[in-house]
């Protein structure tokens, strides 16, 4: 493969799947992968170096960083792996209205700019329409079909316009939770099974949901995975604010232990399923040891639960 070439763009055109076709089979066009996922970081200034990790096939691109107008080069500059992924903050989902055409073209540019397959955004909402108030933070959606038939319509138009890529909505941290006639893992199930969309599985964020306000992280990861159809996920560290009596997710920590161990029954129930894994870290870095080690880590378990009587 070429710097900028996609591994699609790599085979002989005969041999090259349709977009969406590729997309839908993607266990089989990766054979050569096995099931394991593709491993890499959210990229920042401070990791870039690390991307000529073996451990490391995967990159996650920050839309809101990249969207520079002064930026003259492709964001990842000759970074080559597997798998290019473009996370985006602002599609806000959740809100009564999709977003405007000028934020999901400039997404889509990126993505294509960089070779990405795929793009993301959080399950929530940052604005009431979309050319009105930004919050600069997401909300969680309330819980009740309304919402659910909302974000639904907004997922369909996102996944429309982006298409051939793949869309996959992350599950958010919250401090507050909104009542409402259906349960977190319901909504989110429903909403995978009607708009066909992928699951970013952020392991901490439900590590700290379920930490804040006292349910079962394995439980929730069971109930929804079946609804999903392709999955990534997230990995990060944060902080338990003895102050509000709350775990953070401030991606400034190492990975902990309980994050560690939701990630190995993720893998153990998505099974076939996981398209790519991806490091959050952005207070406190590591040094080198750090980063490499943490990649490396992810990628040992990755393995160690892709053995054919790990997921029996
Ligand atoms: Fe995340």
């Amino acid at each position: 493969m070429h710097v900028g070439e996609s591994l699609r763009d790599s085979l002989p055109v005969s041999e090259r799947p349709a977009y969406r076709e590729c997309a839908l089979t993607r266990v089989g066009y990766y054979g050569h992968k096995n099931m394991m996922p593709a491993i890499g970081y959210a990229i920042r200034e401070q990791n870039r170096f690390v991307f000529d990790d073996p451990a490391i096939d995967a990159i996650e691109i920050t839309f809101e960083r990249a969207d520079d107008p002064l930026r003259v080069e492709r964001y990842i500059g000759d970074i080559d792996v597997d798998h290019v992924s473009v996370h985006a903050l602002k599609l806000s989902p959740g809100s009564p209205d999709p977003p405007g055409e000028n934020y999901l073209s400039a997404i889509k540019d990126i993505a294509l700019e960089n070779g990405a397959e795929s793009i993301s955004d959080h399950l929530g909402f940052t604005r009431d329409c979309h050319d009105g108030s930004e919050m600069g933070h997401f909300a969680p959606v309330p819980p009740t079909y309304e919402a659910l038939e909302a974000t639904c319509r907004n997922i369909d138009v996102i996944q429309e316009y982006f298409s051939p890529l793949r869309f996959y909505l992350e599950n958010i941290a919250y401090l507050f939770r909104l009542e409402g006639p259906l349960g977190e893992a319901e909504f989110l199930s429903e909403l995978l099974r009607r708009t066909g969309c992928g699951w970013l599985l952020d392991v901490t964020n439900v590590y700290a949901n379920a930490t804040n306000f006292g349910f079962d992280g394995f439980q929730f990861i069971e109930q929804v995975m079946p609804a999903a159809g392709r999955v990534q996920m997230h990995l990060a560290g944060g902080v338990f604010d003895e102050k509000v009596n709350m775990y953070i997710d401030s991606h400034s920590h190492p990975i902990p232990d309980g994050v560690w161990d939701l990630y190995r029954h993720a893998l153990r129930v998505a099974a076939g399923k996981v398209d790519a894994v991806f490091i959050e870290r952005d207070q406190n870095f590591p040094d080198e040891d750090g980063w490499r080690g943490e990649a490396r880590k992810v990628r040992a378990i990755a393995e160690e639960m892709n053995q054919p009587e790990a997921t029996v």
